[in-house]
């Protein structure tokens, strides 16, 4: 039963992605270009290069999107594209193309911004199945690659932004400590250095290394901010020493202390979070946490005791929709379609975008 459906391009940074969901939540298609080979012998994201790449292979994607969902481009109720952030070349080929399909197809058009109440947070509610998950209110934290952020989402287009970093992203920190270890990227989507470093923090020893918590000094312990610069710099500061030494195993115990450190620190702001809502009364429904950094397994156990201890569920969509991806922002386009949120055609990008 196809009530409504919605395409979307997402091309905010490196990879080229279109998807089309149903208003029931299913998932009608998926196509999806990576461009990690391209980047990874740069050691991060070259914006030429993910604007050619995505000029050669966004209508191939857009055309397989259509295709594996058997439907025409007539058969959609309306185009969600990604508005921002991101860089401003990469925003552009998808933009100009939706508006184009849209405004040639006479459908809504809706500009999602992918990175936060409309990307991720939104997600958790087109996957969960069980009743009142996800449902608003609910505490939200966002932590991928570029952002780290604390809010209460009251509904669409309805937040309040708790804390977000003073520096560094989590994800961010992790890349940088990943590459002071030495750690190589996983391959494959969803993987990056983040997911490497998580991985061999599974085989180290958290105990051998002690760290600093950020933000526990009094002047900074009532804020809900997160800050990762600080630890980064510690872990920085004692490799040199480390790595004169004949064996390896300390690049486990650091990755392991590291690990074991920001998830003290992400506790730390959560329980105020869920103090704050307490004390303004919010009867949040779920704490939901997305992300690319959503999917480490270590963060996601302690984050679920922390909702368990406030009695409600820990909500993460599933790990492959924690990276930037089509459906993410075809559903948020959903959400925003049945409130009525339409753009005009002649919306522009927004590479920096608050919230
Ligand atoms: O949301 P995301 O895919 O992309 C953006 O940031 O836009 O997040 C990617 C970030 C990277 O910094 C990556 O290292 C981190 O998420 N990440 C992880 C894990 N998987 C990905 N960090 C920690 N543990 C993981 N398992």
């Amino acid at each position: 039963s196809l009530s409504s459906s919605s395409l979307e391009q997402q091309t905010s940074c490196d990879d080229t992605g279109a998807a089309i969901v149903s208003s029931n939540r299913v998932v009608l298609s998926e196509a999806i270009h990576l461009q990690q080979h391209l980047h990874e012998p740069h050691g991060g994201i070259v914006p030429t290069l993910a604007l050619e790449s995505h000029a050669a292979q966004l209508p191939g994607v857009v055309r397989a999107a259509l295709q594996q969902a058997n439907l025409a481009a007539t058969d959609l109720d309306a185009i969600a594209v990604t508005r921002g952030p991101g860089i401003h070349a990469c925003l552009s080929v998808g933009m100009n193309a939706a508006k184009t399909l849209a405004a040639a197809l006479n459908k809504p058009l809706i500009g999602v911004n992918h990175m936060v109440v409309e990307g991720h947070a939104l997600m958790a509610r087109m996957t969960t199945t069980k009743e009142g998950e996800a449902a608003f209110p609910f505490l939200c934290l966002l932590v991928s690659g570029g952002h780290t952020l604390l809010l209460v989402v009251h509904d669409v287009n309805h937040y309040t932004q708790l804390g977000t970093t003073l520096d560094d992203a989590v994800g961010e920190a992790y890349d940088k400590v990943a590459r002071l270890l030495g750690i190589a990227w996983l391959p494959g989507r969803g993987g990056g250095a983040g997911a490497a470093l998580e991985q061999l923090a599974r085989t180290g020893d958290a105990s051998r290394f002690s760290l600093p918590i950020p933000m526990r000094h009094a002047s900074r312990a009532a804020s809900m901010d997160f800050s990762f610069a600080g630890l980064k710099t510690a872990v920085a500061r004692m490799v040199p020493a480390l790595a004169e030494q004949e064996d390896d195993r300390w690049r486990a115990d650091m990755a392991a202390a590291f690990e074991h450190t920001v998830i003290a620190h992400l506790t730390d702001k959560l329980r105020r979070a869920f103090r704050w809502t307490q004390q303004h009364s919010i009867p949040i429904t779920s704490l939901v946490v997305s992300g690319g950094v959503a999917s480490n397994e270590a963060i996601r156990a302690e984050l679920g005791r922390l909702a368990g201890e406030h009695h409600v569920p820990l909500v993460c969509p599933p790990a492959k929709l924690c990276t930037d991806n089509g459906i993410m922002i075809a559903w948020a386009g959903m959400e925003r379609l049945q409130r009525g949120f339409i753009d005009d055609y002649s919306i522009d990008i927004r590479t920096r975008w608050p919230l």
